[in-house]
């Protein structure tokens, strides 16, 4: 016996190196700092599409690994935590939609809470004027993060051990990466921000700027993971990493407390479920209306024949504009943490609710948004969210949209930590009334409570034919998200559309309250005309969304598409 010991004290940093290079093999088949990048793919086993490419080959080496779907969502998210800091993260929040193979629905909501100590007035100030630039910005912009529960959450539904996962974040934080010329222009653009909202300069911050190529090595962001790998949740919500989140809370007269992180949990919820045209749509419920509206919307526009109406038409894009805004005046009048705030889910998704609702609509005019509903608006948010669709060969299908908030969130990056803290809080209705930074206001439904979600627009979303997966599809974009998923929907089971056709062509986005339509540029124009005629006012924009899907096709082989509008990326195998 005591040979044995010997022997294993012996072997011990043999063994531990073994295992160490077992994991880092995790990546050898990836060289991050050059890669390639496709935009679609046809795979027979499985395939994962994200907003970079290196997310989603991690994601497939796992699956080749002998991964789940789960394991590669979970794999591909921490990945992005790394290589997409604007999004991805370790410091925000977010919600997975799956199917297991044996058919289960799943659901899991890893949303920031507010604080224990969050009030709902913590951002008007003495005089009454709600304080933006506080909910937004630096250390009191932070709800408690959920990022590392919900991964441990869905975890359970995965082959690999966690530890597995981590590994290839690990590496690519700790011997850097390749930035993208995206990430180059974006980390320049930030560092004005960075220096205002950090007292200990992050990784991010160079004197000279970024340019595509750059190696971004991210030294505290690899040891928090380690301490996650090592202690599991814990490894971020107790111990060192816990102390570094309160003391850089102090730094910045930030709220989160260890208390706050011990206790955050993420809570597996309800699919919400309807049927449209025969297929299964499953999205996600409270605190996301992102399920809700979909349901809503295409309840509101089935049996309408907008098939017949035909992609991009005058009468399908009125329509489609016309039920987005009934929906979303019911978010902001309804629509909040339910644990908190009694949503009246049901009420609002029910065909005899629905009807009523569409009895003002007229096929020739634009209702106004005044006469749907009178003086609340809603709360809007800003469009930088990421979006993960993964699927395999064993009937697992995941789709996962995780969130800072705005782009790098608060921007104050944990000290010694690595990560970005969100800006999570700006979702809450921070003042009834008084607009946010998109000109928008929310009601009590979505008001500041300790230990309460902010209300989220994220719209991870599965249809089911015939009970197993046909499509896995999500959005980043803010509010914009449940109308992309919308029309993305509607463009295929609709109009019959291409998968790329239908995420790529020019979309639009109304919600109800600023009164208006949004349309992407390359929208046609003889149709802005028709609906201007009609009484809309049209507002042309930037790209909106960046939308990833995986349609199964009929011979069983997964056709994935990453979105064009950026730097998103397709893998399978
Ligand atoms: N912060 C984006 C969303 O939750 O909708």
């Amino acid at each position: 016996m005591r040979k044995i010991i010997i022997a294993l004290i012996y072997l011990s940093p043999f063994l531990l190196s073994c295992n160490a290079q077992k994991n880092s093999s995790v990546v050898a088949e990836i060289n991050p700092f050059k890669y390639t990048s496709s935009k679609k793919v046809i795979a027979e086993n499985g395939a994962v599409v994200s907003a970079h490419p290196l997310a989603s080959k991690v994601g497939v080496v796992i699956l080749k690994m002998g991964g789940n779907a789960v394991d590669a969502a979970i794999a591909t998210q921490l990945a992005l935590a790394v290589v997409y800091p604007a999004a991805g993260n370790i410091g925000g929040g977010g919600f997975l939609v799956g199917r297991l193979s044996n058919g289960e629905l799943i659901s899991i909501d890893y949303r920031e809470k507010a604080p224990g100590a969050a009030t709902r007035d913590m951002y008007i100030d003495e005089t009454g004027k709600a304080r933006t630039d506080l909910s937004q910005n630096g250390h009191l912009a932070g709800g408690v993060p959920g990022t590392v529960s919900g991964l441990f959450t869905s975890h359970q539904y995965a082959k690999l051990p966690f530890s597995k996962l981590i590994q290839p974040a690990i590496d690519l934080a700790e011997k850097g990466f390749a930035i993208t010329s995206g990430e180059a222009r974006a980390f320049n653009s930030i560092q004005e921000s960075l220096k205002k909202y950090n007292s200990v300069m992050p990784a991010f911050v160079k004197q000279t700027p970024w340019k595509e190529g750059d190696t971004l090595i991210q030294t505290d962001l690899a040891n928090t993971l380690k301490r996650i790998q090592k202690n599991g949740a814990a490894g971020f919500y107790e111990g060192e990493t816990a102390n570094l989140i309160v003391a850089e809370m102090k730094r910045g007269n930030g709220i989160i407390s260890l208390g706050d992180l011990k206790n955050y949990k993420a809570k597996p919820r309800t699919p919400q479920t309807f049927n449209y045209k025969g297929y299964k749509i499953v999205g996600m419920g409270m605190p996301s209306s992102g399920g809700l509206l979909m349901a809503q919307m295409m309840k509101m526009i089935e049996g309408r024949g907008i098939d017949k109406m035909g992609f991009h038409s005058v009468q399908a894009v009125q329509l489609m504009t016309e039920v987005q805004r009934r929906a979303y005046a019911d978010r902001a009048e309804y629509m909040g943490d339910a644990d908190h705030y009694n949503v009246p889910v049901e009420m609002l998704a029910s065909d005899k609710y629905l009807k009523e609702r569409m009895k003002s609509y007229k096929n020739d005019k634009a209702t106004p948004s005044t006469e749907i509903k009178p003086r609340i608006d809603i709360d809007s948010e800003s469009e930088e969210t990421t979006h993960l669709s993964v699927i395999d060969k064993e009937g697992n299908a995941i789709s996962v949209t995780t969130t800072l908030n705005g782009g790098y969130g608060s921007k104050t990056v944990i000290g010694g930590a690595g990560f970005f803290l969100n800006n999570e809080m700006d979702d809450f209705s921070i003042k009834p009334g008084v607009p946010n930074m998109f000109g928008a206001v929310g009601g009590d439904a979505n008001a500041i409570k300790p230990g309460k979600r902010m209300l989220s627009s994220m719209t991870p979303t599965l249809v089911l034919k015939d009970d197993k997966p046909f499509i896995v599809v999500g959005t980043p974009g803010g509010t914009t998200i449940p109308t992309q998923v919308f029309e993305t929907l509607v463009n295929i089971l609709d109009f019959n559309m291409s998968t790329e056709d239908a995420v790529y062509k020019p979309k639009f986005h109304h919600q109800w309250l600023p009164d208006r339509l949004d349309v992407e540029r390359g929208f046609p124009q003889a149709v802005k005309e028709a609906l201007q005629k009609m009484g809309y006012t049209i507002y042309e924009r930037g790209s909106i969304g960046r939308t990833e899907i995986i349609k199964v096709l009929p011979n069983g082989k997964f056709e994935a598409v990453a979105d064009n509008r950026g730097e998103d990326a397709a893998e399978g195998y």
